[in-house]
C-alpha cells in the first residue's frame, strides 16, 4: 500500500494492519447503539467479503451501457485531486485516470485489495478525514452515503473541498424498478424473513437538499437510473446475495435466499441507483 504524500494530503493514517485506525473510536463515541452495531457489522462484512461490491456492480449496466462506476465518475472534473471516500477495493480509480487519486476506507481488507491497483489509499473514517481544509477538487462516494454517519461525513466533505468543488455520490434506490423485479425482491425478502433493504440514513436522504445544505453543500442534481445486473451463472447470482447488507438474517434463511437467487440465473435483475451531485 502506498502512503499518500504528506505534502499533498495532511497526516494520513495509512495502514494495512488489523484493528481500529486512529480516530476510529472517537468518531463513533457519540453515535447511537444502532450506529455502533452497523459499524461492527460493516467491519466484519467487508473483512470477509472484500471487493464484493465491485464484483457485483461490474455485471451491471444502464441503458447507455455505463456501469455504476462510470456513471458516478461522469460529473467529476477531468483533472485535479479527487478523494474517493469509502473506496472499498478502489474500482473508481480505473475511471479517474489523469487525476490525483486518494482512496479512503475503514476496512483493512478492502484497502489491501485497493492497494493491488497501485493507488494511494488511507485507512480512516470518512467522518474524520486526514485531509487538509479546501485541498481537493472533488469528492466521490460510491455506494456508501446511505450507511456512514451522515452529517459528520457531509461536514468533512464540505471542509476538505475547495470552494466550487464537486461532490458526487451513489446509493441503492427502490426505483425505477419493473414490476417483475419488484416481485422478485419481495420473494427474496420473504425467503429471508427480512422486511426489505434498509440503511441507517434512509430517513435523512428523503430530504437531501436539507441534509446537504445543513453541511454547507448545495445539491445540484438528484436522479435515479436502473442498472441491469446480468446473473450469468449461479456464482454471480450468489455473489449478488452476498453483496447485500442483511444484518438481521439468520444463516438458514440465507440458504433459502440462495435457493431463490439460483432460479434467476440467466436473467437480468434491475438494480436501481440514485446519484447526488452537489457543490461546495
Ligand atoms: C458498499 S461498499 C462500497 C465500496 C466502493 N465504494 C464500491 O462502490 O465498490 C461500502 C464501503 O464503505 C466502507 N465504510 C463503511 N463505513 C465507513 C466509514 N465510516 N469510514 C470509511 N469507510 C467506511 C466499507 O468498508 C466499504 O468498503
Amino acid at each position: 500500500m502506498r502512503r499518500a504524500s504528506p505534502a499533498r494530503w495532511r497526516s494520513e493514517a495509512v495502514s494495512g494492519g488489523a484493528g481500529p485506525p486512529p480516530g476510529r473510536r472517537s468518531t463513533w463515541a457519540g453515535g447511537t447503539t444502532a450506529e455502533t452495531s452497523w459499524a461492527v457489522y460493516l467491519d466484519a462484512f467487508h473483512g470477509q467479503r472484500a471487493g464484493i461490491t465491485e464484483t457485483v456492480l461490474s455485471h451491471a449496466f444502464n441503458a447507455d451501457g455505463a456501469d455504476p462506476y462510470e456513471w458516478v465518475a461522469e460529473p467529476l472534473p477531468r483533472s485535479g485531486r479527487i478523494l474517493d471516500l469509502a473506496c472499498g477495493s478502489a474500482p473508481m480509480a480505473a475511471h479517474l485516470a489523469g487525476r490525483t487519486y486518494l482512496g479512503v476506507d475503514l476496512s483493512a481488507a478492502e484497502l489491501a485489495q485497493a492497494a493491488t491497483r497501485g493507488v494511494r489509499v488511507a485507512r480512516a473514517d470518512v467522518a474524520q478525514l486526514p485531509v487538509a481544509d479546501r485541498s481537493v477538487d472533488a469528492v466521490v462516494m460510491s455506494m456508501a452515503l446511505m450507511l456512514v454517519p451522515l452529517q459528520p461525513t457531509l461536514r468533512e466533505i464540505a471542509r476538505v473541498l475547495r470552494p466550487g468543488g464537486t461532490f458526487v455520490a451513489t446509493v441503492p434506490h427502490h426505483r425505477p424498478l419493473p414490476l417483475r423485479d419488484g416481485l422478485r425482491y419481495a420473494r427474496l425478502c420473504l425467503a429471508l424473513r427480512h422486511a426489505g433493504l434498509h440503511y441507517p440514513n434512509d430517513d435523512q436522504l428523503r430530504d437531501p437538499v436539507a441534509a446537504f445544505g445543513a453541511a454547507g453543500l448545495s445539491l445540484q442534481q438528484d436522479e435515479a437510473t436502473a442498472f441491469a445486473c446480468h446473473l450469468g451463472t449461479a456464482d454471480v447470482a450468489e455473489q449478488l446475495l452476498s453483496s447485500l447488507y442483511l444484518p438481521d438474517v439468520a444463516a438458514r434463511r440465507l440458504d433459502a435466499g440462495v435457493r431463490i437467487v439460483r432460479r434467476w440465473v440467466g436473467t437480468d435483475l434491475t438494480a436501481p441507483l440514485r446519484r447526488f451531485i452537489a457543490v461546495r
